[in-house]
């Protein structure tokens, strides 16, 4: 379902973004902005900004910014069209509703060909399984116990061991060659032509939480390698952003999630009754899907392999879940390697003891961490001591108290408490401290905004934002910079039509032009959240980098970089780090373009001259 342009613009409109960030977070004016508490990261100090005038909020702790329509995917991790819905009935505007008849299917987007393509392929395994030919698919589920009300829950199916059927069923349902390859269920070869991805496997299809298949796994059936295959990614399957079961477990209301590693893990739980489990797709545990399992609880049981790879996920999730301000709790299921097997041989009832027996997932870590110390020589006591501090120096920015934690362990391994105290208290003076608070932010840095960490984006985006703050800079630069200049995605747009504005001597309209970008076929999910932080990455978060300042606040900021030549300097820098950028792409495929020697030469050229210029801001 796409909208037009107006009517976004309409619906960001009425919805003013102080409003509607205030029904989440409780922000406070501070001069011309709104502060708070970052609700995408723990913090203790107001990172979080809301401007009034521009319609945008920024963390200037994890980076993370947008307009009102990105505030609300992040926040209730919604999809463009369900911020669009949501906000649309905040502010009384009625939507057009989707018909569905030949046209509109006719003009239906790729993503909704794909999500139709895929519930097509889910149902040819599904009748491929209780079809005759599918009889060894059938045997195999049976054999692992799963009933038929199971397998139809999961929407389970067979692959055939012919490697072309399900192309040509897809072919007679009028999908073309383009649509199947990007769909992820064949490949094209050279020789072959279009073939089956899976064949000879049992299918699991993966759902959304709104119950459509937006990918598979298939596994073999009985020993062979791979053991599951899973689709690719597509512009429809985030395997970062979605978990198997999500759809049935959302539902389930106990106030904590299941989650573990495997389908079949998942399908053996929900057919015991245990409804509330997920699994992460095939991949580690993420941010992403911390971020969804905190819509539905706030405590995740963590059901993974009892093996050492297991564990080490288990310790991994632990921090990605307290980042996300949720608590977990660690599920032991020896002598069985997996939830699966568990239940297959003792039952139910003692997999529900086992939940209540969940350990607290700050116990485990000690667990774990104690392991690599003999405590019975005081000399790997002091060091065991030493990593405490750390470890509880870290949770420290995890939780507003960490007393509790304290007390723990100073009872468990007889240490003094008031000593830990001080020691926990005077590492956070250290200089090794400040080193692993700043790898430690920049590490959320990472996870939230891989596209920041790329610094030829960051500094098209501080310059994208600086020219919308300051039109007269677009005179002093026009000569350096060009539209082919900007290569990526959405970047690449913004630019066009931002150029374009400052070309007709209009004011630029960061609003409007966020919402024709936001209204565009064109932009995927990831494209919708990375929008609004284009033109709210202010030059003087730039200025503060390369001065290695760590002040987040915006007026204080203002006032420690207020100075012109630093700004001359940043300019000058931004526009050779883009340049250089450009010659490098033109370099990369010289082959393909005759004109490549050319232009390098050209941009070399104006490279060198930024340098030798002096381009003044007064
Ligand atoms: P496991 O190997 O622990 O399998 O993989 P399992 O769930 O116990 O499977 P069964 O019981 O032998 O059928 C756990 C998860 O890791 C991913 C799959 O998502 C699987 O469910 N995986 C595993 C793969 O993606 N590829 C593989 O080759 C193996
Ligand atoms: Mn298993």
């Amino acid at each position: 379902m796409y909208y037009p342009e107006e009517l976004v613009e309409e619906v960001r409109q009425k919805n003013d973004i102080v409003d509607v960030v205030s029904g989440y977070v409780r922000i406070k004016q501070k001069g011309a902005n709104y502060v708070g508490l970052c609700p995408f990261h723990n913090e203790k100090t107001g990172s979080f900004s809301v401007s009034p005038s521009r319609q945008i909020f920024k963390c200037f702790g994890c980076g993370i910014g947008g307009n009102v329509f990105t505030f609300v995917m992040q926040y209730e991790n919604y999809t463009f069209v369900e911020a669009m819905k949501m906000l649309a009935e905040r502010a009384g505007i009625k939507l057009p509703e989707a018909e569905y008849d030949e046209n509109a299917k006719k003009a239906m987007n790729k993503k909704a060909r794909i999500m139709e393509l895929n519930k097509d392929a889910a149902n040819y395994f599904y009748f491929q399984l209780r079809a005759p030919q599918g009889e060894v698919g059938m045997k195999y589920f049976k054999n692992r116990e799963l009933s038929d009300e199971t397998m139809k829950k999961f929407a389970l199916g067979y692959a055939n061991v012919k490697s072309d059927d399900l192309v040509l069923y897809l072919k007679s349902k009028g999908y073309t060659d383009n649509e199947i390859v990007d769909s992820g269920v064949a490949s094209f070869h050279e020789k072959y032509g279009l073939h089956d991805k899976f064949w000879n496997r049992v299918m699991f299809p993966i759902q959304d939480i709104n119950n459509k298949v937006i990918g598979f796994g298939g596994r073999v059936i009985g020993e062979g390698e791979p053991k599951y295959l899973n689709s690719p990614e597509t512009v429809v399957f985030d395997k970062s952003r979605n978990l198997y079961g999500m759809n049935f477990a959302r539902t389930s209301r106990k106030g904590y999630l299941i989650l573990c590693e495997g389908y079949m893990d998942v399908i053996a739980m929900h057919q015991a009754g245990f409804t509330e489990a997920v699994a992460s797709l095939g991949t580690a545990f993420t941010g992403g899907q911390a971020a969804i399992l905190r819509r539905y609880a706030d405590q995740i049981i963590l059901a993974y392999d009892s093996d050492g790879a297991g564990t080490k996920a288990a310790l991994r999730a632990i921090d990605i879940l307290r980042n996300y301000g949720m608590t977990g709790r660690i599920l032991h299921l020896e002598p069985y390697k997996d939830p699966d097997e568990f239940i297959k041989n003792l039952g139910r009832e003692a997999f529900e003891e086992r939940i209540q027996n969940a350990e607290d997932s700050f116990r485990f870590e000690l667990r774990m961490m104690e392991k690599g110390y003999d405590l019975k020589s005081p000399e790997s006591k002091l060091k065991f001591r030493k990593a405490l501090v750390e470890k509880m120096y870290t949770l420290s920015d995890q939780f507003e108290d960490i007393k509790p934690f304290i007390e723990l362990v100073c009872e468990t391994y007889h240490f003094g408490y008031d000593e830990m105290c001080s020691s926990v208290a005077s590492y956070g003076n250290s200089s090794q401290a400040k080193m692993s608070t700043v790898r430690r932010q920049e590490e959320t840095e990472v996870k939230r905004n891989k596209k920041k960490e790329d610094p030829v984006l960051y500094n098209q985006k501080v310059l994208l934002t600086w020219l919308v703050d300051e039109p007269f800079l677009y005179a002093k630069i026009k000569d350096y910079i060009h539209v082919d200049d900007f290569s990526d995605g959405i970047y690449r747009k913004a630019a066009e039509r931002l150029i374009q504005a400052l070309e007709d001597g209009e004011v630029p309209n960061p609003g409007a032009i966020m919402t024709s970008l936001q209204a565009s076929e064109e932009t995927n999910e990831e494209e919708q959240l990375e929008i609004a932080s284009l033109f709210c990455t202010k030059i003087t978060d730039k200025l503060s980098r390369m001065k290695g300042t760590t002040e987040v606040d915006l007026d204080t900021q203002a006032k420690i970089f207020d100075s012109v030549s630093d700004k001359e300097r940043a300019l000058s820098d931004i526009l050779v780090t883009i340049k250089r950028a450009t010659m490098q792409r033109v370099t990369d495929c010289a082959n393909a373009d005759p004109e490549a020697f050319k232009k390098i030469v050209s941009i070399k050229k104006t490279i060198e001259k930024i340098q030798k210029t002096h381009i003044s801001l007064t």
